[in-house]
């Protein structure tokens, strides 16, 4: 059976799905993980275009493997070193170049806001958001919901907080996106300079749905069943002088979660840097491993559908 609810589409915002989509992606995903063979070579002979012009680890490498796994061919770059994009290609024409070559899907990051919509508008071909600026990460919010509803029977009724840079992190604004398609009640855990953008807080509101803000985490630890710790987009922040008023100004370790929920959850898109503690590695709250290990079928059940194969 084909799925028409993803079918050539491109996937740009995490705005852009419903409940049902969701819900429908992890039924696919969760199905996948108990049975991992039964999308291998689903789309043989076709191409997907990886096209990273940002650094990357998990998000290029579960792209990758996933797209292989379904049997096609990639092609593409995994950062700007080592493509044209170091001599001042543009994003228009590699996406033309890669079209030209046969792609039938791309996935693209960029450092620029829009970039995967604009590329969006170059080609007919579908194009998946792998990291937009500072706004946008859609796939990861598809895994960081899979990983939510892994560890609960259900998303209803949960309590969410996201912790750190919001301002810049394109994970919690897609997640928060995401989110506001459940009855969640959402807590955004940042000081004032790394608040979340006000064009969240807009969306959010058009869906009825009103998170409350916090800077301090401890005194939201008690309620909460989900923790999303992100990094401070160093990367991102304009002002260094910014950056060091903000940096260390908050780390997630066995103190700051004590008087948690002994089912607490805690998630972090990851890379960390040093606002999560290795010590949480080894307690029953990490759950951020697994969080990443989903990104891998998750990826592939969506390349498959937006492909139009078999579900
Ligand atoms: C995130 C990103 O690139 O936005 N990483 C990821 O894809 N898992 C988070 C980050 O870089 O802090």
């Amino acid at each position: 059976m084909r799925d028409p609810q993803f079918l050539g589409r491109d996937v740009i915002s995490a705005r852009d799905f419903g409940r049902k989509q969701f819900e429908s992606l992890l039924r696919e995903a969760a199905e996948l993980e108990r049975h991992p063979q039964r999308l291998d070579g689903a789309q043989r002979g076709k191409m997907a275009a990886l096209l990273f012009f940002e650094p990357s680890t998990r998000t290029y490498s579960s792209f990758q493997i996933a797209t292989e796994r379904l049997g096609m061919r990639v092609s593409g770059f995994a950062g700007p070193s080592g493509s044209s994009v170091t001599k001042g290609e543009t994003l228009h024409d590699t996406v033309k170049m890669f079209e030209g070559y046969g792609a039938d899907v791309f996935v693209i990051r960029h450092p620029k806001m829009g970039a995967a919509r604009f590329a969006s508008e170059i080609t007919e071909r579908p194009v998946i958001s792998a990291g937009d600026g500072s706004r946008e990460h859609p796939t990861q919010a598809m895994l960081d919901l899979l990983a939510i509803s892994k560890a609960f029977p259900r998303i209803d009724g949960l309590k969410v907080g996201m912790l750190g840079d919001l301002r810049y992190g394109r994970t919690s604004s897609s997640l928060a996106y995401a989110l506001s398609n459940f009855d969640v009640e959402m807590t955004f855990i940042a000081p004032d300079a790394l608040q979340m953008r006000p064009e969240v807080a807009h969306f959010l509101k058009s869906r009825g749905v009103t998170p409350r803000k916090e800077s301090s985490l401890q005194k939201v630890i008690g309620e909460l069943d989900v923790l999303y710790v992100t990094r401070i987009q160093k990367e991102r922040i304009p002002d260094p002088t910014e950056f060091e008023k903000v940096k260390g100004m908050y780390e997630v370790n066995l103190e700051t979660i004590r008087g948690a929920k002994p089912t607490l959850k805690v998630m972090h898109p990851l890379p960390r840097v040093d606002e999560l503690a290795t010590e949480l590695d080894e307690t029953d709250h990490a759950h951020y491993f697994t969080q990443a290990a989903g990104g891998l079928p998750l990826r592939m059940v969506l390349m498959n559908m937006v492909l139009g194969g078999a579900s």
